[in-house]
């Protein structure tokens, strides 16, 4: 399909290191304490362009907290955040979603008062700047920017697989209908590079077969992206690297087969299930 709202290439950005130019992200000595919790302690990876790169760890790894420094929800206690080339450590969110990186919620933060397409909207108004004046006016421009984003929200609907009807309230959909939205309103910033924390959670084999199916139709747009998901046949079915945690720290990154094969990933996994 068409992609909704235009292109999602984005600004050229200007990279002097010509190997960097082919990393749209670069984590590097990240760590977030929390007094004593070490949520995050020593973690570096990155993203290569068109890449779908998966976090993978056992509860409490530290993988939600590594997407909020990432996103810029937490400021992390150490460590550098590269996208694009640009540091972007301890920038806000909205800021970092303007530079082309959106995000999905492991617990879905969609607003339960607003209809469907408009939750999806509220991704879109984050890099459409409203004019105050044409707002109120509701002038020409105002009417014309409205039927964009109505037109682009409604084709990422689509994009997504949505099927229940565009004005129902968040609150009566289904659960699986809810994480289409979640995703759709993340694809509505048109991100360069996009981070799904658990998409597959909560939904049952046919949805998690249409998400394996979305996320490479994602891909397929040139976004790039990085997955937390417990799922270990959508993981290794979907990634070309898997990074995995265990007690905040880096165990292991390489390929799917690289990383199924790790003594310490499967020491950390069969941990958790004697547990
Ligand atoms: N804001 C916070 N304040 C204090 N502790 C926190 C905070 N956020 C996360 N933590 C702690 O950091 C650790 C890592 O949590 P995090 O949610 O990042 O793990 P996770 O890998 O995403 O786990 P799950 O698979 O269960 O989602 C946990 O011990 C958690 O309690
Ligand atoms: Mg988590």
């Amino acid at each position: 399909m068409r992609v909704p709202g235009g292109s999602l290439s984005g600004s050229p950005t200007v990279l002097e290191d010509p190997p960097e130019a082919e990393r749209v992200l670069r984590v590097s000595g990240l760590k977030v304490h929390f007094g004593g919790v070490k949520a995050v302690d020593g973690l570096s990876f990155s993203v290569k362009r068109g890449e779908i790169v998966s976090m993978i760890g056992p509860n409490g790894a530290g993988k939600t907290s590594a997407f909020n420094c990432i996103t810029g929800f937490y400021k992390p206690t150490e460590g550098r955040v590269t996208f694009k080339g640009r540091d972007i450590t301890g920038f806000r969110p909205s800021r970092i979603t303007k530079l082309g990186m959106s995000r999905t919620f492991q617990n879905l933060r969609l607003f339960q008062d607003l209809t469907v397409v408009d939750n999806v909207r509220t991704g879109e108004h984050t890099r459409v700047p409203e004019n105050l004046l044409d707002t109120v006016l509701h002038t020409p421009r105002y009417r014309r920017q409205e039927r964009r984003s109505l037109e682009a929200a409604r084709g990422w609907l689509d994009f997504v697989g949505y099927r229940e009807p565009e004005d129902a309230a968040v609150s009566a959909l289904p659960y699986g209908e809810r994480r289409r939205v979640e995703i759709a309103r993340a694809l509505a910033a048109e991100p360069e590079l996009l981070l799904l924390d658990e998409p597959g959670a909560g939904l049952n084999h046919n949805e998690k077969a249409d998400l394996l199916d979305l996320i490479r139709r994602i891909q397929a747009l040139g976004v790039s992206i990085v997955l937390i998901e417990h799922d270990m046949g959508l993981v290794m079915e979907v990634s070309e690297r898997v990074v995995v945690m265990n007690y905040g720290k880096e165990i292991a990154d390489g390929t799917p087969d690289e990383v199924k094969a790790d003594p310490d990933v499967i020491e950390a996994y069969l941990g958790t299930e004697d547990d």
